[in-house]
C-alpha cells in the first residue's frame, strides 16, 4: 500500500513496518525502541538474529541522546558529510533503549539520510528510525519502489513512493572512535581519499579490504539477484543461452563479428550504462542486476570492467566481487 509521509509516520508512531525511500537504497523502517516493531523487521527480511540494525536520526544533537559520546573525529565528518551516504558506529551505554535494534552489541551504526521525505519523518517521530535495506536477507538492495514490492510485497505493511534512489549503493560505514586510525567497515561513495581531506593526520584503514574487523552484515552473502552472475575475463567464457551484462563502454568494443556470435548463441545482452557518467551508473546499477532475474535464464555472466580509482569506483568493484562471489 502506498502511504502518503504523514500516514507514514502514523504507521510508524503504532508499530508498523514500512519501507522508506533514501538517497542510498530503501529501508525496511520501525521505530527503533519499539521491540515487537523491530522483531518483525527481522521476520519480515529473514534477517540473521545477529545482525544489527542501521538507525537513522535527524540530526547530531538526536544522536547525542543514545550514545555515550560523540568522538572528535567523527564529529568532525558527520559536520562535513551529514546529512549524507555515511553511517557511523558509536559506543551505546548499558542500558540503551536501541539493545533490541542492535542485537545487544554495545555498539550502534547511526546515519543521517539525505532525502527530504524521510527526514521529515525522523523530525516528526523524533525517534531513531532503524531501516536496514529494504530487501530479503542475500537479497540485492532496492533502489526503486518497484524493486521493493517485488520481493516484499504483501509481507510489509506500506510503502512511501520516492521514486528512484539518487545514490544507488548502500551508504559507507565508518568506525571513527579513535582519532588516530579511522576504520572503513563498508565502502560506499564516500571513501579513504574524501575522509583524509577532513582528517589529514589520522591513519584511515579500508576495514572491507583487509578483512580485519568486518561488520556483520558482511559476513553473509550479499546483493545477489536470484540468477547466478559469474564473472568472465573473457567472451569466450560465455555459455549459449544465458545474458550477458555489459557497460556501455564494452558493448561499443564489441566487434560485429562477436556481436553475431552472441546472437547466435541466444545470448541476451543487458546494458548497464556507461561509467563514463559513474554517479549516474550507480544509481541504476542494482535494478540493472535485478533485471536479470526476469530474463528466464539460468545463468548470467558479468564482463570484467575497470571501474576506476574513484572511491565510487571502489565500491561498485566490491559489490560486483560481492555478487559474482569473486570474493
Ligand atoms: O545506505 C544504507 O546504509 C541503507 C539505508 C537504508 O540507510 N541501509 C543499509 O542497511 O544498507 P543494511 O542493514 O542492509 O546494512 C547495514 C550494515 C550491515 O552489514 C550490518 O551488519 C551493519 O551495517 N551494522 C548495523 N548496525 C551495526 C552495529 N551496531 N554494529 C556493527 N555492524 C552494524
Ligand atoms: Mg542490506
Amino acid at each position: 500500500m502506498f502511504l502518503a509521509p504523514d500516514d507514514a509516520t502514523e504507521f510508524l508512531m503504532s508499530g508498523k513496518v514500512i519501507a522508506l525511500p533514501t538517497e542510498t537504497v530503501y529501508g525496511l523502517a520501525a521505530i527503533a525502541t519499539n521491540p515487537s516493531a523491530v522483531a518483525r523487521i527481522f521476520e519480515i527480511k529473514k534477517r540473521p538474529q545477529d545482525n544489527p540494525l542501521i538507525c537513522h536520526f535527524h540530526s547530531i544533537d538526536q544522536i547525542k541522546k543514545y550514545v555515550t559520546n560523540i568522538p572528535a573525529a567523527t564529529e568532525k565528518l558527520i559536520n562535513h558529510f551529514s546529512p549524507g551516504p555515511i553511517s557511523f558506529m558509536f559506543d551505546l551505554p548499558g542500558d540503551s533503549p536501541l539493545k533490541f535494534a542492535t542485537c545487544g552489541s554495545g555498539q550502534l551504526v547511526a546515519r543521517i539520510p539525505d532525502h527530504p521525505l524521510f527526514l521529515n519523518i525522523i523530525k516528526k517521530t523524533n525517534l531513531p528510525i532503524a531501516a536496514p535495506s529494504a530487501n530479503t536477507s542475500g537479497k540485492v538492495s532496492p533502489t526503486s519502489p518497484a524493486m521493493v514490492l517485488l520481493d516484499l510485497d504483501g509481507r510489509i505493511d506500506g510503502i512511501v513512493d520516492g521514486g528512484r534512489c539518487s545514490v544507488g549503493l548502500e551508504s559507507t560505514i565508518v568506525d571513527a572512535r579513535n582519532d588516530d586510525e579511522i576504520f572503513i567497515l563498508r565502502q560506499g561513495t564516500i571513501g579513504a581519499d574524501e575522509l583524509q581531506i577532513i582528517l589529514p593526520k589520522s591513519k584511515i584503514t579500508a576495514a572491507a579490504e583487509t578483512g580485519e574487523n568486518v561488520i556483520p552484515g558482511t559476513k553473509y552473502r550479499h546483493y545477489a539477484p536470484n540468477t547466478p552472475i559469474i564473472l568472465v575475463e573473457k567472451l569466450t567464457e560465455v555459455d549459449k543461452n544465458s545474458a550477458l551484462l555489459l557497460t556501455e563502454e564494452a558493448f561499443r568494443n564489441l566487434s560485429h563479428e562477436w556481436i553475431g556470435n552472441l546472437s547466435d548463441a541466444n545470448v541476451q545482452i543487458v546494458l548497464l550504462g556507461s561509467i563514463e557518467n559513474i554517479n549516474d551508473f550507480a544509481s541504476k546499477f542494482y535494478e540493472k542486476i535485478s533485471s536479470v532475474d526476469l530474463l528466464n535464464v539460468s545463468t548470467a555472466f558479468f564482463l570484467r570492467t575497470e571501474f576506476g580509482n574513484s572511491s565510487l569506483g571502489k565500491a561498485l568493484q566490491e559489490r560486483i566481487e560481492k555478487i559474482t562471489g569473486a570474493s
